[in-house]
């Protein structure tokens, strides 16, 4: 069975972080996050992925070859420019062969595929959309049901007055592909403002399946974070790659950790890292491979990119670094600081308050204190 991942935004709300790398390819807990959309897809039997790319493409093509080898096949279509959602799909309607699943590529969950193809098809539907509750529906697309599942109307980003239910559009759905008929061709067009409610218009089946399975759209840093805690917490029903050394500590071959050091759990370190004298990490904590983090230095509730290298005594707290970044000695990064790749910040800087911070920076000594 087919499937279709979008892949194509710009991911600006997680800049400076997707400067270099576009949000499905961000690690989470150090794979690509994109894996396990794949994976979850593999399981429930879509094993033809077709990737619609748009921004940094190149970055994607590794993975046509990476599942290979667990049956799934992988084909990458760039857009020259962006197309919208919908506009993405028709623009690779020719490759549709029956019914397929479309999938944010934006969106970490456990959800049932399988439940939802056969609610779709005992619906008879023409497209079937997977359904999460929130908190604050104003930043998704509102999707009201009747009480037999056909969608009511469908509301992108509603303001608080158009708020009638706490069910969103998860951004997954089950297409039949003469949907596609309705969309037009070459231009930019998106399911949640133009296709959805047109469907809606003409009276055509369009059903929605609310499900309770994890769902989280990583869209922004705090959810970035908030993704690898779930992770590191075991909240998603999607198990790490690694082997614990303990219970709640993973450690990648290679790397050291001097016995004067603490982790606290939940804890991943990737392989070839070093950990100095009396450093804590306190969890759930994430570092990517080939990092060091020299003596006294104590990181917590934070995610740490690979080949990053932490001068002594330096506090990262509840923040986020990129790849290759170099912090000096007694340099304190707090309260979701977002750090770019390959940047340098000199000794006693202190990073708060959600700074954002350019890839290839370098910040001096002593430069930002506040
Ligand atoms: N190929 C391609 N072309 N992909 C695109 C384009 C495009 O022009 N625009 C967006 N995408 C991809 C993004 O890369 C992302 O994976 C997905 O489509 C959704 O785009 P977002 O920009 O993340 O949308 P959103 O989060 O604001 O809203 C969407 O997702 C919500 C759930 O997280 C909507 O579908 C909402 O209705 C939904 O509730
Ligand atoms: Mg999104």
């Amino acid at each position: 069975m087919q499937a279709v991942i979008l892949v194509g935004g710009l991911g600006t709300r997680l800049r400076p972080l997707t400067m270099t790398l576009p949000k499905p390819m961000l690690p989470l807990v150090n794979r690509p996050f994109i894996e396990y959309v794949i994976k979850l897809l593999k399981n429930h039997g879509f094993d033809e992925i077709i990737l619609s790319t748009g921004y940094l493409p190149a970055t994607f093509d590794c993975l046509k070859d990476d599942f290979s080898n667990i049956g799934v096949k992988v084909t990458c279509v760039s857009e020259s420019e962006p197309l919208g959602t919908c506009g993405a799909v028709k623009n690779i309607e020719s490759l549709i062969k029956d019914t397929f699943v479309v999938f944010n590529g934006d969106i970490l969950t456990d959800i049932n595929l399988t439940h939802l193809l056969e609610y779709h098809r005992q619906k008879q539907a023409l497209a079937t959309l997977a359904l999460t509750s929130v908190d604050d529906p104003t930043s998704y697309g509102l999707v009201p049901l009747n009480s037999d599942g056909h969608v009511k109307e469908f509301l992108e980003k509603p303001s608080w007055d158009e708020v009638t239910t706490d069910l969103i559009n998860a951004g997954t759905y089950i297409l039949e592909p003469e949907i596609l008929s309705y969309a037009p061709s070459g231009e930019n067009y998106s399911f949640e403002r133009g296709l959805f409610p047109l469907i809606l218009e003409k009276g055509l089946p369009l059903f929605g399946f609310p499900t309770s399975a994890y769902w989280l759209d990583i869209g922004s840093p705090e959810k970035y974070l908030r993704a690898h805690y779930d992770m590191l917490d075991g909240k998603v029903g999607i198990g790490l790659d690694m082997e614990q050394v303990r219970p709640g500590i993973w450690l990648g071959k290679d790397s050291k950790v001097a016995d004067s050091s603490n982790l606290f759990g939940p804890v991943l370190i990737g392989p070839n890292c070093e950990i100095g004298e009396n450093v804590s990490v306190t969890g759930p904590t994430s570092i990517g491979e080939n990092c060091v983090i020299s003596d006294g230095v104590r990181v917590e509730s934070s995610v740490i990119l690979d080949g990053c290298q932490i001068s002594g005594s330096s506090v990262i707290k509840n923040s986020i670094l990129g790849r290759n970044i170099e912090v000096g000695r007694k340099v304190h990064i707090e309260e979701c600081s977002v750090l770019g790749d390959n940047m340098a910040v000199g000794e006693e800087n202190w990073l708060k308050k959600g700074i954002k911070v350019w890839p290839d920076t370098k910040i001096g000594p002593g430069t930002i204190k506040f």
